[in-house]
C-alpha cells in the first residue's frame, strides 16, 4: 500500500510578516525573511489504509478542527480528490500552536507529501502558491536556510554567509495562545494607525538586512531584526482591541539580552512572534555564557541551529 512521509522545518522571521493584502490567495503587503531552523520539525505521512473514510492524526491524537483544516488544504491541489482510505499521521516535534511555527512546519510538510502522493509534482512556485494558503509563514519553511517571501506571492532562497549563527529559544509559555496570528494580523491591518509606517518600515528593514548579508555585518542584521520584531509587537499592541502576545516574563528577558549586548558586547539579539516566547540571535562563542547567565536567572534556553534541508520527502 501507497505510503509517502515528508519533513519540513520551523521558520522564524527575521523580517516579520503580519497582514495580508489579498486574503484569498495570502499575499503578505510586506517582504518577510526567515531562517529555517533544525530544532524543530514536522513529518507528515500520508498512507493508504484497509479503512472506511479519511483518518487523521496529530502527534498520536484525533483533533476534528486540525483535521478539517487539514482535508480543506488538500482540496486547494484539486477539490474533487477523495480521501476514502487515506490516513494522514502528522507529528510535530515542538509545541503546537504556541508561536512557535508549528503551522509552518506542518502546512509545508503537509504540502510536499500531497503534492508527492497525490501525483501532482507541482514546481517550487504552484506548491508555494498552495502552501500559503494554509498558513502564509508556511511558504518560507519549504525551503532551507535564508528564506525571502515577496509581497507578489513567490520565494527565494537568500545567501546566509554566516556558519557560526545559532538562534536561541526561550519558552516562557507553550500553552496556545489567545489571539491566532491570522486575527490578529487582520485586526492590525484594520484598526493600527501604525499599519502604513509598518508596511514602509518593512521594506527598507528587508533591503538593509540584504545589505547587511552582503557586508556581512551580524550586528546590522541582528539589530534590524531585533527593531523589526518589536515594531511588529508595537502594531499589534496599538490594534483595536489591543494585542499583548508578549508578558511581563517576555519583557524581562529582551531587557537581559538587551543588556548583556550593551554591558558585555555580546553580539545577541532578540526576536518574538505571535507569542510570548523570545529568540535570541547570536553566534555560537556566546552560548555558553548566555546559557548560563539566564540559568542564573532561572531561565532555561534551547539553541537551533540553521536547518540545510528544507521541505522534502524522507520516505517513498
Ligand atoms: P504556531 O505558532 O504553532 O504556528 P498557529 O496557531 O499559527 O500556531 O497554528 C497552529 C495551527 O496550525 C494548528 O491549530 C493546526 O491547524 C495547524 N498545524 C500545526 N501543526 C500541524 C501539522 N503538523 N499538520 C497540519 N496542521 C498543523
Ligand atoms: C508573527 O503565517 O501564522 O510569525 O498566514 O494567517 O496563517 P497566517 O499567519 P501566520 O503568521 C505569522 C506571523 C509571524 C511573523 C512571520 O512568521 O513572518
Amino acid at each position: 500500500m501507497k505510503t509517502v512521509t515528508a519533513r519540513a522545518p520551523i521558520n522564524i522571521a527575521l523580517i516579520k510578516y503580519w497582514g495580508k493584502k489579498d486574503r484569498v490567495e495570502v499575499l503578505p503587503f510586506q517582504p518577510s525573511l526567515s531562517l529555517s531552523l533544525d530544532i524543530f520539525e514536522t513529518k507528515t505521512t500520508i498512507k493508504e489504509v484497509n479503512l472506511k473514510g479519511f483518518h487523521f492524526l496529530i502527534n498520536g491524537k484525533e483533533d476534528e478542527e486540525v483535521k478539517r483544516k487539514t482535508e480543506k488544504f488538500i482540496h486547494l491541489f484539486d477539490s474533487n480528490l477523495s480521501l476514502e482510505g487515506i490516513q494522514i499521521e502528522t507529528n510535530n516535534t515542538g509545541p503546537t500552536a504556541a508561536g512557535l511555527a508549528s503551522s509552518a512546519s506542518g502546512f509545508a510538510a503537509l504540502a510536499v507529501a500531497a503534492n508527492h502522493f497525490f501525483g501532482f509534482h507541482y514546481n517550487l512556485d504552484k506548491l508555494a502558491a498552495i502552501t500559503r494558503k494554509g498558513s502564509g509563514s508556511a511558504i518560507r519553511s519549504l525551503l532551507p536556510e535564508a528564506v525571502a517571501w515577496y509581497p507578489e506571492g513567490h520565494i527565494k532562497a537568500i545567501e546566509f554567509p554566516f556558519d557560526d549563527v545559532v538562534l536561541g529559544v526561550i519558552i516562557i509559555n507553550d500553552q496556545k495562545k489567545s489571539i491566532g496570528s491570522t486575527e490578529g494580523m487582520k485586526l492590525s491591518v484594520e484598526t493600527s494607525p501604525e499599519y502604513q509606517e509598518w508596511v514602509k518600515q518593512s521594506f527598507i528593514d528587508f533591503e538593509q538586512f540584504q545589505e547587511g548579508l552582503k557586508e556581512e555585518n551580524f550586528n546590522k542584521i541582528g539589530q534590524i531584526s531585533e527593531d523589526n520584531a518589536l515594531r511588529m509587537h508595537h502594531v499589534c499592541e496599538t490594534t483595536t482591541p489591543s494585542i499583548h502576545y508578549l508578558s511581563k516574563k517576555s519583557y524581562e528577558v529582551i531587557s537581559f539580552i538587551q543588556k548583556i549586548r550593551k554591558n558585555k558586547h555580546f553580539e545577541a539579539y532578540v526576536t518574538m512572534d505571535a507569542g510570548p516566547n523570545v529568540k535570541v540571535l547570536t553566534k555560537i562563542k556566546y552560548k555558553k555564557q548566555i546559557e548560563e547567565m539566564l540559568h542564573h536567572q532561572g531561565i532555561e534556553i534551547l539553541w537551533s541551529g540553521i536547518d540545510t534541508k528544507g521541505a522534502v520527502i524522507i520516505d517513498g
